[in-house]
């Protein structure tokens, strides 16, 4: 059979990946301290559970509208004007399965072949594969050696007539990075002055620790709106992953051609876990906060254990649930007898010697980094890190 070219220049996703292998290690028996997931390890907020429940029994299982309930819809604007102050109308908005395809739509919306998309890198795994599988072109504007904070400069300059979109994520997978102001005015008013649209992934917004603060960019920067897409979902900071709710909050002149692709991609997100997201967004508040606090809990937890730890160098997170660190240190050295020639060696290494998942930062395009997802127990993550060091300890 043909494959196409374009099925087969795809990477594969290297978090599921990962995840994958540490899971055949574990059905194996193996004792698997898996670090790869982007996934909370909480349960789904009892409110969600409960709205599914009632949905499938009230016989809500048949196809929605396309572009999602208007009950979610409206939750959906009622969040935004509640935690943003922005106002947004259910017309206004799409609900997808998941962030992940509402990326790809909007994408699919904006870009022609040969068109460019703004990526900062490190960047999350699918946003260049998205733009590529659309015969579009990533700008990579490397932010590693500004703090992972895109800077002016740097973006003016990738700027060409072909560019018609930004992605902008914060707070940052996989670098755990948070937007400050500045930052956030200055690629809203590039965007505004060149006319290009901002793909705004705000998925962990929640989630942001210490005295970082998230900022909503059109906040900053109201004259954007018109060319802001803003993406969100219950995945993240509701522990909601498997659910595959996400959604779009956009105008007038994109939400309903991306209404219409999905109309021809997937249809309607599932009916019934619609309803167990507007549960999660009406009656979850109080599971988020518990959450959040788990999880900032885990990040003090994890940054100090890694400062003991030897070879590797890192800036401490502020927000997702994501240390990033450099181990171009360890780069060259060998574990009983294999050399450690990069990242995804190392990875490979660690996962078959010591059972500890991590992800290779060349899945984020920048190699010699590695992340670390730390959405665990705090006893997985004193019990990885003793292992990790232990490994780079044995280090030759
Ligand atoms: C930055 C970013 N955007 C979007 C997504 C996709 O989220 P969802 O599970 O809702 O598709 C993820 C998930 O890992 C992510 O890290």
């Amino acid at each position: 059979m043909y494959i196409s070219e374009r099925a087969r220049k795809m990477e594969p996703s290297a978090t599921l990946a990962v995840t994958a292998k540490a899971k055949s290690l574990k059905r194996e028996g193996k004792p698997v301290i898996s670090f790869g997931a982007g996934e909370p390890d909480f349960d789904s907020p009892p409110s969600a559970i409960r709205y599914a429940e009632e949905a499938m029994r009230k016989g809500q299982t048949h196809y929605t509208p396309g572009t999602g309930i208007p009950e979610l819809r409206e939750s959906i604007c009622t969040y935004y004007k509640d935690h943003f102050g922005l106002e947004y109308t259910p017309a206004n908005v799409v609900v997808g399965a998941g962030a992940k395809p509402l990326l790809f739509e909007a994408l699919g919306c904006l870009v022609d072949p040969g068109d460019e998309v703004l990526v900062f890198t490190p960047a999350w795994v699918s946003y260049v594969e998205q733009i590529r599988l659309l015969g579009g072109k990533a700008v990579l504007v490397d932010t590693s050696k500004t703090d992972f904070i895109p800077r002016f400069d740097d973006v003016k300059k990738a700027i060409t007539p072909r560019t018609r979109a930004m992605i902008v994520n914060n707070p940052n997978n996989p670098t755990g990075a948070v937007y400050d102001e500045q930052c956030l005015k200055d690629l809203g008013r590039l965007a505004v002055e060149h006319n290009i649209a901002i793909l705004y992934d705000e998925i962990y917004e929640r989630l942001v620790y210490g005295n970082s603060v998230h900022h909503q960019i059109l906040n900053l920067v109201p004259e954007a709106r018109d060319l802001t897409v803003i993406i969100n979902g219950v995945s993240k900071a509701f522990a909601m992953t498997g659910w595959r709710i996400g959604y779009a909050l956009g105008p007038s002149s994109i939400m309903g051609y991306l209404g219409d692709f999905q109309g021809h991609l997937t249809s309607n997100a599932c009916s019934v876990a619609q309803w167990a997201s507007v549960g999660a967004l009406k009656e979850a508040e109080q599971d988020v906060q518990k959450m959040h606090g788990a999880f900032e809990k885990r990040r003090d937890l994890i940054v100090e254990l890694m400062k003991d730890i030897p070879y590797i160098s890192f800036t401490e997170p502020n927000g997702a649930f994501y240390v990033w660190f450099s181990v171009e240190k360890v780069l060259g050295k060998s574990w009983n007898g294999q050399v450690i020639t990069d990242d995804i060696t190392l990875c490979k290494v660690l996962l078959e010697s010591k059972y500890v998942a991590l992800v290779p930062g060349s899945a984020f395009m920048a190699d010699g980094n590695v992340r670390i997802s730390y959405s665990n127990s705090e006893e997985e993550i004193r019990e990885g890190m003793k292992r990790f060091k232990e490994f780079l300890e044995e280090l030759k």
